[in-house]
């Protein structure tokens, strides 16, 4: 048997061995929005040391844990800690969790990340729902010889976040008075943060924000038919801010944390 195929299927044995609910909802909690933890009724939390085949998070400000409870009375599992193509992963790697989490029942994804704004309108601690993305400047993870079991050759990504997410995420805003942009978001690989030139050029080809995540997974999600929703926190600005550091971005989006996690909690209700 494929080599991935086997191991996707062991983590998911081992998960479905370690917790006997289905779950149809999962979450990534992206760079300094981890803090959604605490909204969980946890049942669940297990290290990602201690989970077979899974990668291990090596960036200041993800706990690499997976954690399985409730929200909002329904039952999920979150990520709290993703794994980045800059750390040196495969793609593969990449998006292995989200893999694992189609094989243990998980139907609908939400993703989170910080990203560095790029349209003129926004502005630091702003909430952009990803309404599409341009991944051409990351690599595929779907490259390689394509696994049947989990999804077709050719992919469409004609709708890569479901518009009916989308459509109840802001819903959600508005009953909370929560104010949120939508965009299109960049993915590139990182680790630097743009030069001045590749923010303007990524707003030239059409992106609103610019980060290193999220793109892989959604694309591994798609492929296996799972339903995406994706938001960023707006963590800097790059066409005027004179300096960005990690420690600016962990910041900046533990202060727009509360707004981001009374949005996903709000979808999770009514998903
Ligand atoms: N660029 C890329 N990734 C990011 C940024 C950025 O400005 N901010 C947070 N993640």
């Amino acid at each position: 048997m494929n080599n991935i195929l086997s191991r996707l299927r062991e983590t998911a044995e081992f998960l479905k061995g370690q917790f006997e609910h289905t779950v149809r909802i999962g979450v990534v909690l992206g760079s300094g929005l981890g803090n959604f933890v605490n909204e969980i009724e946890v049942e669940k939390e297990i290290d990602y040391h201690d989970i077979p085949n899974f990668p291990v998070s090596t960036v200041e400000g993800h706990k690499g844990k997976l954690f399985f409870g409730k929200v909002a009375g329904k039952r999920i599992v979150a990520m709290a800690g993703r794994f980045h193509f800059y750390e040196g992963y495969a793609a593969a790697d990449v998006v292995f969790p989200i893999r694992v989490m189609k094989l243990i029942g998980v139907e609908i994804v939400l993703l989170s990340n910080a990203a560095g704004g790029v349209n003129p309108d926004f502005k630091i601690g702003d909430l952009m729902i990803i309404r599409d993305h341009i991944g051409l400047s990351t690599v595929n993870p779907l490259i390689g010889k394509n696994m049947d079991e989990l999804g077709t050759r050719f992919p469409d990504m004609s709708e890569p976040y479901k518009n009916y997410l989308i459509v109840k995420a802001k819903e959600v805003a508005t009953r909370l008075n929560i104010d949120v942009k939508e965009g299109v978001y960049y993915a590139v690989t990182g680790p630097t943060y743009e030069t001045k030139s590749e923010y303007r050029m990524v707003h030239i080809l059409g992106g609103d924000a610019v980060g290193m995540s999220t793109v892989q997974e959604t694309i591994a999600a798609n492929h296996m038919g799972m339903h995406v929703f994706a938001m960023s926190v707006i963590t800097d600005i790059g066409l005027q801010d004179s300096f960005i550091s990690h420690e600016e971005v962990l910041v900046a989006a533990k202060a727009a944390e509360p707004k981001f996690a009374a949005i996903f909690k709000g979808l999770i209700e009514i998903v």
